[in-house]
């Protein structure tokens, strides 16, 4: 039997179409045609937002790095249970992470646990929205509001998915999105930048064109470009906007798919929650699940168990992320406010496979499978 993958992307002719159209003609190099595009159809979903398409939610992040003018000492508040880049981008200009715990039941930033880390250093607060399921924004912006802090939301796995009505990203100062091959929507390595306060947008420009006046000069209001600032080669790749521009057209029915198939794992393992076997997502987010499929079970030991036997019946499924108040750049780097929550569910979750080309028959192989793991 065929293995089932964590992950895939979605198959398409259309991405060596785009990469003939492309190699045919300089002048679409020249002036980002797919980028262009990207950027047209990302405009519907942001219209409020400046936004920069960049090589990564990595570069993303380091760009508000720079816009936030982090300095040695500065500390900025985030969830241990994220990305590395997450509290990288802000280490590397000498900032502070200042990890918080989880809220187990959430698996986001536990927001009562903020207002006591935070110190006259504070500068920002970090939303991650964890698989794509909103933080307590509200709770978040009164916190900012209340110390004058800047919310960036780190919506790296949230492309179509949104809190109240507005799409996760563009609710902070500035958010994120990642474009990486392991997300759902992918330009096989891509993110973007989106800049929700008016006050970053030029400067935004400036770094995200190493630090040059190219944005003037494009406009035609200079004669020339000179660097003016600092920054960085932040821009997406064209190539990897000419695969994106493809997902983007897809990418309703990427996101339909992933929320049918996040349903049927949930209707075929609700029983065994019942049964006090694992813990699903929250019903309420099924509807809207997106990213991934986790299941939390009782023990580490348990979840290293049903990860080996899964693997002998040829189907992937991983760990996230590990904490990183633990890890050794995070020992050094930062401090913990909180109990064990993020250490805890971090060695019981495990993710299931979840991409657009999934059958309904492989769900209900994984499925019979982790029941199967429960009766032997
Ligand atoms: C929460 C979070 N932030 C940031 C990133 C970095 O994204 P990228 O790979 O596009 O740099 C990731 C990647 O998985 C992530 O999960």
């Amino acid at each position: 039997m065929k293995k089932i993958l964590f992950n895939n992307t979605r198959k398409s002719c259309n991405y060596t179409k785009n990469l003939e159209l492309l190699f045919s003609d300089y002048e679409l190099i020249r002036k980002k045609h797919f980028s262009t595009l990207c950027l047209d159809k990302l405009k519907n979903i942001y219209p409020k937002s400046e936004l920069f398409l960049t090589h990564s939610a990595t570069g993303a992040l380091e760009m508000i790095a720079s816009l936030i003018n982090i300095q040695s000492g500065d500390e900025i508040i985030m969830p241990s249970f994220t990305f590395v880049s997450t509290a990288n981008a802000f280490v590397s200009k000498g900032g502070v992470p200042v990890f918080i715990d989880i809220n187990p039941n959430t698996l986001n930033i536990d927001e009562t646990l903020i207002e006591q880390a935070i110190t006259p250093k504070t500068r920002a607060i970090i939303a991650m929205h964890y698989a794509g399921h909103s933080c307590n924004m509200t709770a978040l912006k009164n916190i900012c509001e209340k110390y004058n802090l800047i919310l960036i939301e780190d919506a790296a796995v949230g492309f179509g998915s949104y809190h109240m009505e507005e799409p996760l990203g563009s609710i902070g100062d500035f958010g994120v999105i990642s474009f990486d091959v392991t997300k759902h929507i992918t330009a096989i390595q891509g993110g973007l930048l989106i800049v929700n306060n008016k006050n970053f947008e030029e400067r935004a420009y400036t770094i995200y064109h190493i630090g040059t006046n190219r944005n003037a000069f494009q406009k035609g209001e200079i004669p020339y470009y000179e660097w003016v600032d600092i920054g960085s080669k932040y821009q997406m790749n064209e190539l990897n906007a000419a695969f994106l521009n493809e997902q983007l057209c897809q990418s309703e029915d990427i996101l339909k798919l992933r929320i049918n198939l996040s349903s049927l794992y949930y209707a075929e393992l609700k029983q065994l929650e019942e049964s006090n076997k694992l813990r699903l997502i929250p019903e309420i987010l099924v509807s809207t699940n997106i990213h991934e499929f986790y299941i939390i079970l009782n023990s580490k030991k348990e979840r290293e168990e049903l990860i080996i036997y899964l693997n002998k019946k040829n189907i992937e499924a991983l760990f996230h992320y590990i904490p990183l108040h633990k890890t050794n750049m995070g020992l050094k780097t930062g401090r913990y406010f909180g109990s064990n929550n993020t250490e805890d569910i971090s060695q019981r979750l495990l993710r299931l496979p979840l991409h657009s080309e999934l059958i309904p028959d492989e769900i209900r192989y994984i499925t019979s499978s982790i029941q199967d793991f429960f009766k032997n």
